[in-house]
């Protein structure tokens, strides 16, 4: 019997494998911990460490798990970035689940847009005091404005076409381009300077690689238009939050909606309203008016979460059938 060691597990994780489980009979010991370096030896004695994303997978933590005999890492998410690939070698795999519901994500994007520009979240906290006034709560017509999209892979399709039911000018940048996908799907394609210079507001939806790493710095934040509102559903270490607190000091940025953050593996998940523990930028970000954070919840619908313990079962039913499976990474 294949035996998995879950780390970071939530409620919500362990009530939706142990049914799917019911298909496949795999030993599961669920852990809170989240798997990195110092809780690797965790997983002695099992055969499959089961991670999300905010688990450290460096070149220690793939080091302890090939000496435990572990034979493969399965992410419960699309991204990877936080396991170190190129040190796995042989006799260790990892394998995701690269598409669950990309709606799930772009609508969320979509979500902090509106919230931002309407001040939904304002207007929540006024009306529930019984203030049902209107003053600060000045939003803007998304219809007619230029939204640049960064990454137009499966969740950044699906953010355009929402975009385009929107009536807006929709400008991509994409490190490989499909011409017909964009006549098709009414968009264009362009470099990063033109998307930063024209957007009235610019989502991100790349994956996080060395070569992108903190790519909104000072100087992309400078290039961009006086009120952008800018929104990164994709990874915090895309956005350089020095710069991006800069900025925000100087009232460049009109918008800011973050499902995720630099710093975020503390934090994100966790109920940490009772600890002294604090991050500053993070909470400096949390202080700012035009500000709306959310965590780590874009991809938590029904939806994905059944795609995701689904596939996941699968792809560890594919490896240790065939040796292989077409969702390794
Ligand atoms: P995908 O692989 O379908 O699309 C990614 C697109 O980005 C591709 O078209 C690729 O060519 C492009 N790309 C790669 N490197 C780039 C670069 N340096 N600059 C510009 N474009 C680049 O991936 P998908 O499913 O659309 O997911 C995108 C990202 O969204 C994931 O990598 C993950 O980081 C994030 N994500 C966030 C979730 C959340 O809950 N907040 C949930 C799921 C994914």
């Amino acid at each position: 019997m294949v035996k998995i060691a879950f780390f970071d597990t939530k409620e919500y994780d362990r009530n939706l494998f142990d049914e799917y489980n019911k298909n496949y009979g795999y030993e599961i010991t669920y852990l809170e911990s989240k798997l990195n370096s110092e809780t690797a030896p965790l997983a002695k004695g099992f055969d499959v460490v089961c991670i999300f994303v905010n688990d450290i997978v460096d070149e220690k933590t793939i080091q302890i798990l090939k000496e435990d005999k572990v034979k493969l890492i399965a992410l419960r998410c699309a991204g990877f970035n936080n396991v170190d690939i190129k040190k796995l070698g042989d006799n260790l795999a990892a394998v995701r689940v690269p598409e669950y519901s990309p709606y799930a994500v772009a609508e969320h994007a979509v979500a902090l847009i509106l919230s931002i520009d309407r001040k939904i979240y304002k207007a929540y906290q006024r009306t529930k005091k019984y203030n049902f006034t209107l003053n600060g709560l000045l939003g803007f017509d998304i219809h007619g404005k230029t939204v640049g999209v960064i990454g137009a892979g499966k969740i950044g399709r699906a953010f355009i076409n929402i975009m385009n039911g929107f009536g807006t000018r929709v400008l991509a940048y994409d490190k490989f381009q499909n011409e017909d996908l964009a006549k098709e799907m009414n968009f264009e394609y362009v470099d990063l300077n033109t998307l930063y210079r024209k957007s009235d507001i610019i989502s991100l939806h790349c994956p996080l690689t060395d070569e992108n790493y903190k790519m909104i710095n000072e100087e992309a934040l400078s290039k961009m238009k006086d009120g952008v509102v800018l929104i990164n559903t994709s990874r915090g270490k895309l956005i350089d939050t020095k710069s991006l607190i800069k900025k925000l000091q100087e009232g460049k940025i009109g918008g800011l909606g973050l499902d995720v953050y630099e710093d975020e593996e503390e934090f994100f998940l966790n109920d940490m309203s009772n600890s002294y523990v604090r991050d500053e930028e993070l909470s400096i970000l949390l202080t700012m008016p035009n500000v709306v954070v959310t965590s780590h919840q874009a991809f938590f619908t029904k939806e994905a979460l059944n795609k995701i313990a689904l596939d996941t079962c699968e792809n560890i039913k594919e490896f240790f059938e065939t040796g292989d499976c077409k969702n390794k990474v």
